[in-house]
């Protein structure tokens, strides 16, 4: 899982959309407790903004939040199906804009145009030549000011821990991959993307990768993924590189999904 057209095939032919991506949510406890836990502090600095640009929308898990804070969103999937949903779930109204692209291409996109770039749990599925595309362009595509917030792979860093989970006979290694004892394959991280590799892609775009948090994902230990936030240099954005880990993002997730469970104020059982 990696290349264009094997996300292709998965989002439009083999995923059961039925849940529009809301099953992805569960472990924090609802889609709305991962927005407000995981995903809200971390771009709460870029919003509101004028114009955004969502790369990889689904169908609308995160941009039902991101529309009530801009004045102007654009959504770009390469999946038909995907922007189609967007749309029957977001209307015509003229604010948002649809776009189904090739998996690599922001043409569709004016220059100069975009205050704030989101791509959140999608990214992470494509490799780095997909990567290396989209940081390439953004370079054209965003304000002065304007900042990405990109969510992707880092399994690439650990290549020896990959070849031994693949080897691993599967009776064993779903077990062991859950219990964050071995590297999780089954979240699909491309094994062609490292942390370090998308710092080098921002800097021969003439971008400066801001901050880079690796993180690790619903399976505990491994530092799967990475998100790295994105500016021209020299922006307000641009404060010197900054880099850290979160190896408690599981951890988070419980807790988050226990005080949703509790402050939510269910009906009684009768
Ligand atoms: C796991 S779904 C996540 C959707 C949404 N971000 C969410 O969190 O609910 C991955 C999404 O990324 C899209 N996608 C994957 N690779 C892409 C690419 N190279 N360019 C644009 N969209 C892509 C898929 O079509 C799909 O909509």
């Amino acid at each position: 899982m990696g290349t264009v057209d094997e996300n292709l095939s998965v989002w439009t032919e083999r995923w059961d959309w039925s849940s529009q991506g809301d099953e992805w949510s569960g472990w924090w406890g609802g889609t709305e407790a991962m927005w407000h836990a995981a995903v809200l502090p971390r771009v709460h600095a870029f919003i509101p903004a004028g114009t955004i640009l969502e790369v990889g929308p689904g169908y609308g898990r995160w941009t039902q939040y991101l529309r009530a804070v801009c004045d102007r969103l654009i959504l770009v999937d390469l999946a038909p199906n995907c922007i189609d949903a967007c749309r029957r779930r977001f209307g015509d109204d003229g604010d948002i804009e649809y776009h189904v692209n090739d998996g690599r291409s922001l043409a569709m996109v004016d220059d100069a145009s975009v205050d704030f770039a989101f791509s959140f749990d999608s990214l992470v599925h494509a490799d780095l030549d997909t990567l290396a595309s989209y940081v390439a362009q953004l370079a054209d595509k965003l304000t002065a000011d304007g900042v990405a917030f990109i969510h992707h792979s880092n399994a690439g860093a650990y290549r020896t821990s990959s070849k031994l989970a693949r080897r691993m006979p599967a009776r064993w290694a779903g077990r062991l991959m859950r219990r964050g004892l071995l590297i999780d394959l089954l979240a699909w991280r491309s094994p062609t993307v490292a942390a370090e590799q998308v710092r080098r892609l921002c800097e021969q775009a003439g971008l400066a990768c801001v901050a880079q948090e690796r993180l690790s994902w619903e399976s505990g230990y491994y530092l799967t993924d990475a998100i790295s936030t994105v500016a021209r240099p020299g922006s307000r954005w641009d404060r010197g590189p900054a880099s850290w880990t979160t190896r408690s993002f599981r951890a988070e997730a419980r807790r988050t999904a226990r005080l949703y469970a509790r402050s939510s104020f269910p009906e009684p059982r009768s």
